[in-house]
């Protein structure tokens, strides 16, 4: 086990191949998605957003699209069933791309592990409209006023929304502090460090090193705690 304290970035964060990573109680892994079963237990509410609108921009449906960030080929149905399985039956709201078939992948994906999907909301993408969208889905009925969460989110920035979310879950009675809330893409850290900043516990995988990095780092940066890596 190594112990990594954040120092303004003067030192950078090493991460090996596979590794878990633990900082104020909150849970990383360095995973693929693709390889198999998520390393984490089935939180109590999951916000994700997945890579698959820059293969959609090349015109690919579903088989061997491209992740525009990471260059390789992305099986789109396989990593979103790998989702809905993380979520393991907990409320899930997925960020998407307006691109034309992208909402009909979430959609499939959400009914394909016994989802139903309770409708969606635009929202902007870096301040631009028509460009993200969100789409909520559920297993069971569970007393959330989802009309409510996603009139909230109409029209917001993609960088508010999983504050807004989990806000309104707190304020519903939904979440506690405490309660585990999943992201199985990670990348620089929105969800975990909005659920830190809201007394919320966070597990998640990545793909990217540079990118789980550089969530890890901003973990560390705002709760002033230790980096635990195995
Ligand atoms: C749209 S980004 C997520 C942005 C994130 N919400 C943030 O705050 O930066 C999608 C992420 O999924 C990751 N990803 C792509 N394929 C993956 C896989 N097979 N397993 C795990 N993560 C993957 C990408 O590296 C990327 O960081």
């Amino acid at each position: 086990m190594t112990v990594w304290k954040y120092n303004g970035a003067l030192d950078r964060l090493q991460l090996s191949e596979g590794c878990e990573v633990e900082v104020a109680g909150h849970r990383l892994w360095h995973f693929d998605l693709e390889s198999g079963p998520v390393p984490f237990e089935p939180p109590r509410f999951m916000f994700v957003d997945p890579p698959y609108s820059a293969g959609l921009a090349r015109g690919y449906r579903t088989k061997a699209g491209v992740d525009g960030d990471s260059g390789r080929a992305v099986d789109f149905d396989l990593l979103l069933d790998r989702i809905m399985r993380a979520a393991g039956g907990a409320p899930v709201v997925m960020e998407g791309s307006v691109q034309p078939g992208a909402e009909d992948l979430m959609r499939a994906a959400f009914e394909r592990a016994g989802y139903k999907v309770l409708g969606r909301v635009d929202i902007t993408y870096g301040g631009k409209t028509g460009r993200a969208i969100l789409v909520f889905g559920h297993l069971m009925p569970d007393g959330v006023k989802w009309p409510e969460i996603m009139r909230a989110c109409l029209g917001q920035d993609d960088e508010v929304v999983p504050e807004i979310i989990m806000t309104a879950l707190l304020a519903q009675g939904y979440l506690n502090g405490g309660d585990v809330v999943a992201d199985p893409c990670t990348g620089r850290g929105l969800t975990p460090v909005t659920a830190d900043r809201l007394g919320l516990k966070f597990v998640g995988t990545e793909l990217s090193h540079g990118r789980l990095a550089v969530a890890v780092e901003k973990l560390a940066e705002q709760t002033g705690q230790p980096v635990t890596l195995q």
